[in-house]
């Protein structure tokens, strides 16, 4: 049986930007993620992926719904109760130069957490612990006393990652951890993750813009635009049968490596400017740029629904097919 480890339940986050104006940059989003699992969230630029993260960190409050782990409501813990609640929960960051405090060793990084948490009394098990996740994620002891400028990006996301490590989490959001890195390097912070998530048992949140990275660490795949989840279900399922019209365009645009399925391919090319999510289009979302929009799309927002068996969709072209699995020539 799958627990479910975290449930995000119509989460909205809205912001007030300039001219008391209202951005909605996470609307209505329910997900949940299963203990042990990785969970995908995939999406352009700006659909709202780190604001999710950030207000399950509890980094941001909510301005609707709720996030519930480990069958507690995150936004109604005191101060006290979510110092410790938050050991479990850690985050890695997108950009590994940003994210290290370039004044600190890589020692001090790493053991920061575990000193703000009292976790060792004696200085010397500290470093023991230091050094252990080093070797770890692929480091050594030597690196201990070196500063984070003297790293190369795969380096530095290696020490992001250990800091993330270093109070024993069982949860973490990996928000974009290799986006900054070049792609040979890419593939080796992937490994180790998983290598991580065998070892320690943990549940991955990862976000990401490239659905490509994406299927290959995750179980199942939750694909956002502009605020909205539009479709959720297994990675094979997403790649084999995808639903919404943004996520087969997504798919279409990742190359194949056999040179005769590349060439006799469509690719969906999405016409349009991305809206702005300070004046979102009414009904669906994505209307002003789908190829297969109809008169409701702007009328009536899709309603968020299971068409196949875990996979869900917001999609008008899916209302009348529920039981009648094949809509409009897919
Ligand atoms: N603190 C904030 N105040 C005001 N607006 C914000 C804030 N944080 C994010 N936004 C806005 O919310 C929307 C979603 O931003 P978010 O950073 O969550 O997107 P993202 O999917 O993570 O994008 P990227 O792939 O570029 O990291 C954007 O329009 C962004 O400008
Ligand atoms: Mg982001």
């Amino acid at each position: 049986m799958n627990e479910k480890i975290l449930q995000v339940e119509n989460l909205k986050k809205h912001f007030t930007v300039e001219k008391k104006q209202v951005l909605q940059a996470v609307n209505d989003v329910s997900f949940y993620v299963n203990k042990g699992e990785t969970f995908g969230l995939v999406g352009e630029s700006g659909c709202g992926k780190s604001t999710i993260g950030r207000t399950i960190m509890g980094l941001y409050e909510k301005t609707a719904g709720n996030v519930m782990y480990d069958g507690r409501n995150v936004h109604e813990l005191t101060d006290k109760e979510k110092f410790g609640f938050y050991r479990n929960m850690q985050m890695i960051f997108q950009d590994p130069y940003a994210s290290l405090n370039p004044r600190s060793t890589v020692k001090e990084v790493i053991s920061e957490p575990m000193e703000v948490h009292g976790l060792y009394k004696s200085k010397r098990k500290q470093l023991d612990r230091v050094y252990e996740l080093l070797e770890e994620v692929g480091l050594n002891r030597d690196h201990a006393n070196r500063y984070p400028h003297e790293f190369s990006g795969g380096q530095r996301q290696r020490i992001g990652i250990a800091r993330a490590l270093a109070l024993d989490p069982e949860f973490i959001i990996a928000d974009e951890p290799i986006s900054a890195l070049d792609v040979s390097v890419q593939a080796q912070v992937v490994n180790l993750l998983k290598d991580l998530q065998m070892e320690k048992d943990l549940t991955f949140l990862f976000i990401a813009h490239d659905l490509s990275m994406v299927k290959q660490i995750s179980d199942r795949i939750g694909v956002m635009y502009l605020g909205n989840l539009v479709e959720l279900t297994a990675s094979e399922a997403l790649y084999e049968k995808p639903l919404h019209p943004y996520t087969k365009a997504l798919l279409s645009a990742i190359p194949i490596p056999d040179p005769d399925i590349e060439e006799s391919r469509e690719r969906i090319i999405l016409e349009g400017e991305l809206p702005s999510p300070i004046n979102p289009p009414s009904g669906c979302v994505f209307r002003t740029r789908c190829p297969m929009a109809m008169d409701i799309c702007s009328i009536e927002k899709p309603q968020w629904q299971e068409v196949e068996q875990a996979h869900y969709v917001a999609c008008h072209l899916y209302d009348h097919t529920i039981g009648n699995r094949d809509p409009v020539n897919t």
